[in-house]
């Protein structure tokens, strides 16, 4: 395949940034989208120029790090896809594609396509964890779980934290992620018994970060790769109306 790629650069947060076009031919149609960006910087290296910064880690969809807006969309055109499972055979040859960093105050452009996300990592410190000693790893069946409330807690446990439902969100709103989190938690009885503090603690942090509020469109949703679902927001604001209202910190 020949391609363009109009790629943002920017040399870091304080840099104006801009876009710059390349060109590739023979790009294999096999390969994973960050297997092409491997290809432009090869080619950028040899030529002595500066490779694309981009994130990626595992390459499998599970760490949450390869972040790309990719022809005006999160993660690429590809609904349940990250972008290191997106391969060049959804594009045609030809294409021009156009790839920019998330874009949120809250996510500032560290280099390149790489944004600072540790917002989210301040988010989990505030909270999304359970903090109770378990001593030693107990027997599978000694905590009987429903099985309604597993599975939804299974799904919501699926987000990676890449942030793509910030970067769709037009008021960069964190709620998916948020409520994804206290959700999953939530939802277990190793996790319920902190649930009050947990949602109070996440939604304070997330708003210091400077995170919009839910717009209530749904484009978050509609681009997360794990298909978090927006019930999760239903479920977060329910948490915290109850814990506002009955909840004093020890
Ligand atoms: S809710 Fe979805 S889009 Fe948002 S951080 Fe989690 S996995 Fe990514
Ligand atoms: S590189 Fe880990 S999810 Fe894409």
């Amino acid at each position: 395949m020949k391609l363009t790629l109009k790629v943002w650069r920017q040399k870091n947060s304080q840099d104006k940034g801009g876009f710059e076009n390349y060109f590739l031919d023979n790009v294999d149609a096999d390969a994973s989208f960050l297997e092409m960006f491997d290809v432009l910087n090869d080619k950028l290296i040899n030529e002595g120029k500066d490779p694309v910064a981009f994130d990626h880690d595992c390459r499998e969809g599970i760490c949450g790090t390869c972040s790309m807006y990719i022809n005006g969309r999160a993660h690429g055109p590809r609904q349940a896809t990250t972008t290191c499972q997106l391969h060049m055979r959804f594009f045609n040859d030809g294409d021009t594609i156009v790839v920019e960093p998330w874009r949120a105050k809250s996510f500032p452009v560290i280099k390149d396509l790489v944004v600072d996300r540790s917002a989210f990592d301040r988010i989990i410190a505030a909270g999304g964890y359970v903090s109770v000693n378990t001593g030693q790893a107990p027997e599978a069946n000694s905590i009987p779980v429903e099985k309604d409330k597993s599975d939804i807690a299974f799904e919501s446990a699926a987000c990676i934290a890449c942030g793509a439902c910030v970067a769709a969100c037009k008021n960069s709103s964190a709620m998916l992620f948020v409520a994804a989190k206290v959700s999953h938690l939530a939802l277990l009885p190793q996790g319920d018994v902190e649930h009050s503090g947990r949602v109070l603690d996440m939604v304070v942090q997330m708003e210091r970060e400077g995170f919009g509020g839910c717009t209530n469109t749904n484009a978050c949703e509609a681009e997360c790769p794990k298909e978090i679902s927006v019930t999760n927001i239903a479920r977060l604001n329910r948490e915290y109306m109850k814990a506002s209202l009955s909840y004093s910190k020890p």
